[in-house]
Formats: structure tokens, C-alpha cells, sequence
């Protein structure tokens, strides 16, 4: 999950990063309001989950609670590569003598954490990566050891600091790498990273992305969550623990195991090419235990997606057998009634197939199809979302 500027903000002021004050706003009355109680210059800033607002014309320096009204008009409802500015946050105005870059992420690639740093921070640090990476300083950061003191030195003498910054900045490496593992992010970044006038290191613009499989240990993160802006299936879906992710076709998935589901969304994109290009509407795992509340979960969010016109089951018996998958198939169509409006193709296979199939064909429902492989039922699938549209 991704966090707004303000909320990173917020978190790196409770780690002791070195930032400055900052007031979120959704009018321009409260931005004025905002700019009262902050004093002196501030800076009116977009909170869109994208990068560029800068550029975008979302920054704007306010000399008086009047400029940051007419600032925050301007941009309050701008469109900033199609993410409507929702919030500003008022931040107070800083002295930038120098901008620097400072980042910590986890890197996949290699295992590994990984730390970047310049001394040329600001708006461009995308073109500086490419056009001179030699300016941009990249450590690995170990993670049984993380960054110490040591590390911290490594980086910032890395990245070539002036010997006067060197405590300032490591002091901020230092807090941020605390932010980074206390709250369980994937990327902490710093852009920029600014000297004052009278030689304060502040962190002005902050990103940071948490680990959403830490949650269960971070019950604080739930309140960050943007819930205006998750698709409502997904949010359904989460709610109940369900592996969703919502795609553009037309055939509704729903396999068990990650793989299985994978290769079905492969099969029924190829028999997609033979009826009208239909594609697979989500990807959704119902895990090993198939129950029927499960599966009637799973049927209950990809019914509701209106783009879904057909529905695949796709499920290979293991230690939950054949059996009781049909009977939670059974079960959930009783369970949605009415709302399972949309035809249904189920290939089982695997332990006790037999009698899952019995089950199914014996309850004969109207909206069920079998068929006996995964080839002919995502053709089937495909050809029923095909004559729906
Ligand atoms: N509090 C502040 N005081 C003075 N200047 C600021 C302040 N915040 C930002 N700026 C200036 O505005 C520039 C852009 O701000 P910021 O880094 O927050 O947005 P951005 O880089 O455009 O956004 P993104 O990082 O999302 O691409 C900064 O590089 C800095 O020069
Ligand atoms: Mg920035």
C-alpha cells in the first residue's frame, strides 16, 4: 500500500525524521485556515499518489493565507495524470539552500535491501538515474544488519556529501532506516532531502509503501488505507480474505491454488481468441479448504462484477476432495439464490472426481455446465461469455 505525502509525513515526525509542520486540506477555507495557524510562508501541495505534481503545476509556494486559498482553488479538483486532487496539505514554507535524494527499498532482484542517495536531489531524479547513474549513490543494505551508524557513513560518504552535512544526514539515514523497519515498508523515500539556510536537514517530500503482509502485526496501517479509492470488489474480497485481483475481461475465474489459477487465466485468454476475444475477468484463489462459504464468497464477488458474463470454476481435488467442492458449489448457488444470474462451467478433477461430478450432475442446476477438462471448459466458459455480450 502506498501512503500520501501527508501520511508519510506524519509517520516519519513519529520516528523523528526532521520535518516541517504540515496541515491537510479539502477546501481552500481550511487551507487559508491552515496557512493561519502554520504562520509565514507555505506551500500548497497536491496529495496525489503519483510522481511529478511539481511539474504538474500541484506545488505551490503561498506568501499569505490569501495565496494559499487561491492556491489550494486552483488545485483542489485538478487532474494530475488522471488522479483527481482529493486533499493539499499545507505545509510550511522551508529555506532551501540544497536538495539531496535518499531512498531505502527492497530489492527483489537481488535479495536484498538497497539504499540510494545524491547530492543532487530534486524534481529530475528519474533523468539523473538514467542519463548519469554515477551521481546516485546505490548501497546494499544488508538485512540481518541493516544500517548502523557504519552504513549510514557508507552511504552518505557514497554519495559524496560535504564533510559539514555528513552528521545531519546520516542522523536523518538513520531515523528514516527506522521508518523503513518499524513499520514494515518496502520503499522509504526522500525527495528532497533539503539543507536550510542556517544548515538544517529536512525531509520535504516523502513516499513510502508498506508491506501489506505485515498487517497482522500493524494494526495501525488499516486506518491509512485509502478506502475511497479501492475498487469496491477488491475491498469485498479482502473483507473476505480472498486473493481478488480484478482484470478486464469477460470469464469470471475462480481455481484453487495460485498456479492453477494462473495457468486458467493463460487457457481461457487462448480460448478467448475463438469466441470474440473474451479474457478473464480476475484472478481468484480459494485456497486449499473449498467450503462452501468459500466458494460462495468467491461466486458472490465475481457475479457482481458487471463486465463477468460467464464463469469458470476450476478446481483440483486435493486434500479438500472433489466432493466437497461440489457440495460447497451446491451450497453457494443456494446460498446467492437469485443473485447467481450468470452461467457457470465447472471442471473438476482430482480425489473422489467421480463423486463430485455425481454431486453436480444430481443437483442439475439450470446456470451449472461440467465439463471433463480444463481445455474444454474454458472453450465452453469463453463461448458463454461470447453469446452474452
Ligand atoms: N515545504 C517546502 N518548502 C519549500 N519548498 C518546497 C517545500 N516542499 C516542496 N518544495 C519544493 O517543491 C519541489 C517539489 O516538491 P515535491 O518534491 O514535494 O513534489 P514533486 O517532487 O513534484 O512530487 P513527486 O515527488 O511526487 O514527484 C521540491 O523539490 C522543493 O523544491
Ligand atoms: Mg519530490
Amino acid at each position: 500500500m502506498d501512503l500520501f505525502e501527508y501520511q508519510a509525513r506524519d509517520m516519519f515526525e513519529a520516528h523523528g525524521v526532521p520535518v516541517l509542520a504540515g496541515i491537510v486540506a479539502h477546501t481552500p477555507e481550511e487551507a487559508k485556515a491552515a496557512a493561519e495557524k502554520i504562520g509565514g510562508v507555505v506551500v500548497v501541495k497536491a496529495q496525489v499518489k503519483v510522481g511529478g505534481r511539481g511539474k504538474a503545476g500541484g506545488v505551490k509556494v503561498a506568501k499569505t493565507p490569501d495565496e494559499a486559498f487561491s492556491y489550494a482553488s486552483d488545485i483542489l479538483g485538478m487532474d494530475i495524470k488522471g488522479h483527481t486532487v482529493n486533499t493539499v496539505m499545507i505545509a510550511q514554507g522551508a529555506d532551501i539552500a540544497e536538495e539531496f535524494y535518499f531512498s531505502v527499498l527492497l530489492d527483489r532482484a537481488n535479495r536484498n535491501y538497497l539504499a540510494m542517495c545524491s547530492v543532487e536531489g530534486g524534481m529530475e531524479i528519474e533523468v539523473l538515474a538514467v542519463e548519469r547513474p554515477d551521481a546516485l549513490a546505490r548501497v546494499a543494505v544488508d538485512p540481518a544488519v541493516g544500517i548502523d551508524q557504519a552504513k549510514a557513513e557508507e552511504i552518505v560518504d557514497a554519495a559524496g556529501f560535504a564533510p559539514e552535512l555528513r552528521d545531519g544526514v546520516i542522523n536523518a539515514i538513520l531515523k528514516l532506516w527506522d521508518v523503513f523497519v518499524k513499520e514494515d515498508a518496502t520503499l522509504v523515500e526522500v525527495n528532497p532531502l533539503v539543507r536550510t539556510g542556517n544548515g538544517d536537514i529536512l525531509a520535504l517530500d516523502g513516499k513510502v509503501s508498506l508491506d501489506e503482509n505485515a498487517d497482522f502485526r500493524q494494526p495501525g496501517h488499516a486506518e491509512l488505507e485509502d478506502k475511497a479509492a479501492a475498487d469496491p470488489l477488491e475491498a469485498k474480497a479482502k473483507a473476505n480474505d480472498l486473493n481478488y485481483v480484478k482484470l478486464d475481461g469477460q470469464v469470471g475465474i475462480i481455481g484453487n491454488g495460485a498456479g492453477l489459477v494462473m495457468s486458467t487465466l493463460d487457457v481461457v485468454a487462448y480460448a478467448g481468441e475463438k469466441h470474440g476475444n473474451v479474457k478473464p475477468a480476475n484472478f481468484l484463489d480459494i485456497g486449499g479448504g473449498a467450503s462452501a462459504a468459500v466458494m460462495a464468497a468467491g461466486l458472490d464477488v465475481i457475479l457482481n462484477d458487471e463486465q463477468v458474463k460467464s464463469v469458470f470454476v476450476n478446481v483440483f481435488g486435493g486434500i479438500t476432495a472433489c466432493d466437497a467442492v461440489a457440495n460447497g458449489i451446491v451450497k453457494a448457488l443456494e446460498i446467492l439464490g437469485d443473485e447467481a444470474n450468470k452461467p457457470l462451467v465447472v471442471r473438476l478433477d482430482g480425489n473422489n472426481v467421480e463423486e463430485g461430478r455425481r454431486i453436480l450432475a444430481d443437483a442439475n442446476h439450470p446456470l451449472v455446465t461440467l465439463a471433463t477438462t480444463m481445455d474444454e471448459g474454458a472453450d465452453k466458459a469463453a463461448e458463454l461469455a461470447h453469446a452474452a455480450r
